[in-house]
């Protein structure tokens, strides 16, 4: 038999991202492929791309002028452009870069195995398609090898909601949700396998409406449906849309066992002028009237969130508003971003902030959330919680896992095994993870 070849995947992005480049190894192991960490010994190379923001597709670029070299050395190396930078800039990618022999749009990637094909008979392959068929059930089932404890499942995919500064509809297409029974089939399969805890994946994850035996299914009958799974121990989904979050949906939080106690729940902005302009559809009452109604169904829920700061036309007044709302919330976590202008859509073409504004803004901003979840951290030390173990650490005899809250926990000379859910009591925090003992 002929040696395997080897397949490269560099994921950039979100995790759905991470989703899909595993089911693109494995459709792509149907065609003869074992995966390699290092693009030197690769007979494919496939980027899979993020459009998010600005920087993001630019370092995709950068990334494939270093393959310069590997090519020439190597003229059977096909490299692949995959993710949302293809589906966006699909001609833009082969025009301005000649050494791609292949681009993949997100709902294209069950063709990949027939696209290789062609590229190995000469020629360049190009789909950024949005198909009527389900991707999904056209890639191969995952094989049975083992998994760590913690795996992604994506439920829904693409976005109907159109905010005024994002991508995502355009690159990922309407909103699409998966029948209840192929999810269910695949977190069986997951368990099996190992998997302790799912994280189930969607832009919009809390708009989940898919087919199930009794009609549609919501997230929340989703995850009641998951929690019966004998093996699984912890649910969580992200990301979710504030208008979206439904009456049995924050029940949930309160009343199922296995759904873990933290949500990220963007809010994007704290004016609602802002709020507005960005077509959130939501207003910050709404958002704040939200967060109470989910710390009354569950006090301890660790809130999460996403901001944007120097978005077109935000003046002092309205970054103040954001902050303000931040002090409200307390977020034990959250990622901020400066405003970048996305082509196509509306608020590119708006005035924009000026630079050194949205920097200022970014500082004083993430200075205040990484005090918020610095203090939200510390008030762990004490505490004893779940830690679902899922490594060693880096010191001998030291184990990683991840706590309840999502926090990052280490345990010393620790007996538990990857896959273990175990009691810790924390005796310190540090500047990115918490320290326990087994209780
Ligand atoms: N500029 C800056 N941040 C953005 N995000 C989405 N689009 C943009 C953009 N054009 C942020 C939002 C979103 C997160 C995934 O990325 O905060 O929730
Ligand atoms: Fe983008 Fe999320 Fe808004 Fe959809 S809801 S357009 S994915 S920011």
């Amino acid at each position: 038999m002929a040696d395997p070849k080897k397949l490269f995947i560099k994921t950039y992005g979100c995790q759905m991202n991470v989703y899909d480049s595993e089911r693109m190894a494995e459709a792509l192991g149907g065609s003869g492929y074992v995966e390699t960490r290092t693009p030197e010994d690769a007979d494919m190379i496939l980027l899979n791309t993020c459009h998010i923001r600005e920087k993001a597709a630019e370092k995709v670029y950068s990334e494939l002028g270093r393959y310069k070299g590997l090519k020439a050395a190597n003229p059977d190396l096909k490299i692949g452009v995959a993710g949302c930078v293809a589906q966006a800039e699909g001609d833009e990618i082969m025009r301005r870069q000649p050494l791609v022999d292949l681009v993949v749009g997100p709902q294209a990637y069950h063709r990949l195995p027939e696209m290789e094909a062609r590229t190995r008979s000469g020629h360049k392959a190009l789909d950024t398609d949005f198909p009527a068929e389900d991707k999904f059930e056209h890639l191969k089932a995952r094989p049975k090898a083992a998994r760590g404890p913690t795996a992604f499942l994506t439920v829904q995919e693409g976005c109907d909601k159109f905010c005024a500064f994002c991508v995502v509809p355009y690159t990922r297409g309407a909103e699409v949700s998966r029948p209840v029974d192929r999810i269910l089939g695949e977190a069986r399969d997951l368990v099996e396998r190992g998997v302790r805890e799912i994280t189930l994946l969607g832009q919009n994850v809390n708009a989940y409406h898919g087919a199930g035996p009794d009609g549609e299914t919501t997230l929340a009958g989703l995850i009641w449906a998951l929690n019966d799974i004998d093996g699984l121990e912890r649910i969580r989904f992200t990301t979710s849309h504030p208008n979206d979050m439904s009456d049995d949906l924050i029940a949930a939080h309160g009343t199922c066992e296995k759904l873990m106690p933290y949500l990220h729940l963007p809010v994007q902005s704290g004016s609602d002028r802002i709020l507005k302009r960005m077509n959130r559809a939501h207003t910050r009452d709404s958002y704040l009237a939200l967060i109470d109604r989910l710390r009354a169904a569950r006090p301890d829920i660790l809130i999460s969130g996403d901001f944007i700061v120097g978005f077109p036309e935000e003046s002092d007044e309205d970054f103040a508003d954001t902050l303000d709302l931040i002090e409200r919330v307390g977020y034990g976590q959250a990622f901020s971003f400066k405003y970048s202008p996305r082509p196509g859509t509306p608020a590119a073409e708006r005035p924009q902030v000026a630079p050194d504004v949205a920097d200022a803004r970014l500082q004083e901003l993430q200075a205040l959330i990484t005090r918020q979840q610095r203090a939200r951290q510390d008030a762990m030390v004490g505490q004893t919680v779940g830690v679902l173990f899922e490594k060693p650490g880096r010191l001998p005899g030291q184990m990683v896992g991840k706590s309840d809250h999502l926090h990052a926990v280490h345990v010393d000379d620790c007996a538990a095994r990857p896959g273990d859910l175990c009691a810790v009591r924390i005796v310190s925090s540090g500047p990115n993870s918490l320290a326990g003992i087994l209780a």
